[in-house]
């Protein structure tokens, strides 16, 4: 019980990595809060999570809304009294060619993901400084590597990387932890909710997630990372080769990228 009477508030908890997150860090005695934007999945949610005893509150509330995420850590606090641990993990993909993507598509992405970021730990970070807690970013492999017909994706995660490695050495005097976790490719809805250029989901996942690591497996491993308070978390072995052949021979993964994504099930790179 490592989190015993800890608050740990997760954005985007419904499904895949978030919602896991919350069963892991509840395990471990967390009060957990949750959030969606959908009130049946974000109630089915709370359920299942209290038939494992765990103390949940959950709020709908739109990642990509400064009011929501103002209300989210009032409520938090007015119902637990303090929090500890922030999980940004709300996030929504993107599939399509940048010279095809409408610009309200583009936007969408950024908004939840990058601007929810920035939302939520803002509001979020007094009742953390108090708590000499963690402030904890769902960033992705695209966070070190951009992929092609993924650009509002990678800039969201580029940009959530730049701004957690700033406010890292803001408030690093302070007692406050930022963890910027990076999962490469899990097994969870992310591709099945993906937007087209036209907005759209793209409904099915273009790849085998049988394949994949499982949300379980990520959420226990940043629940390690969080307890030993590191800095950054990159997973899986694609992920990790990834990040290090992109650092020394970033020409040469130009190509390799482009292969790699070229062959995904209805591809728009030809
Ligand atoms: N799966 C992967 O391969 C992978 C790899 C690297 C990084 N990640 C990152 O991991 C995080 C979680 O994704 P996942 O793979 O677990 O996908 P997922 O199963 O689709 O879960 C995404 C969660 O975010 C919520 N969400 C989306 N838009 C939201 C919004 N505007 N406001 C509030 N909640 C919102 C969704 O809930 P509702 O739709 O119910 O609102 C859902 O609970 C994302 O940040 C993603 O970028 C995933």
């Amino acid at each position: 019980m490592k989190f015993k009477d800890k608050v740990v508030v997760i954005t985007g908890a419904t499904s895949g990595i978030g919602e896991a997150c919350a069963e892991v860090f509840g395990r471990e005695g967390a009060n957990v809060v949750i959030t969606g934007r959908n009130s049946a999945k974000l109630e089915q949610t709370a359920v299942k999570l209290r038939s494992k005893n765990i103390k949940v509150l959950a709020i709908l509330a739109d990642a990509g809304s400064e009011a929501d995420n103002k209300r989210m850590a009032e409520e938090s606090l007015s119902r637990f009294g303090r929090i500890d641990v922030l999980i940004n993990n709300a996030g929504i993909s993107m599939r399509a060619l940048f010279q095809d993507i409408d610009l309200e598509v583009f936007r969408k992405v950024i908004d939840t993901n990058f601007w929810g970021t920035v939302y939520a730990t803002k509001f979020c970070l007094p009742a953390i400084l108090e708590s000499k807690g963690s402030i904890i970013g769902i960033s992705s492999i695209n966070g070190y590597r951009g992929t092609p017909a993924r650009t509002a994706y990678t800039a969201s995660k580029y940009a959530m990387n730049g701004f957690f490695e700033s406010l890292r050495t803001e408030v690093m005097n302070q007692g406050v932890h930022v963890l910027v976790a990076c999962p490469g490719f899990t097994s969870s809805n992310i591709r099945n909710n993906a937007l087209t250029a036209d907005g759209k989901s793209q409904g099915e996942s273009p790849r085998d997630e049988a394949k994949m690591m499982t949300p379980l497996e990520v959420a226990e491993s940043i629940l390690k990372a969080t307890l030993k308070r590191k800095r950054d978390l990159v997973l899986t072995v694609q992920g990790k080769l990834a990040v290090f052949l992109n650092k020394w021979i970033p020409g040469i993964m130009d190509g390799m990228v482009y292969r790699e994504m070229a062959k995904e099930k209805d591809s728009p790179i030809k």
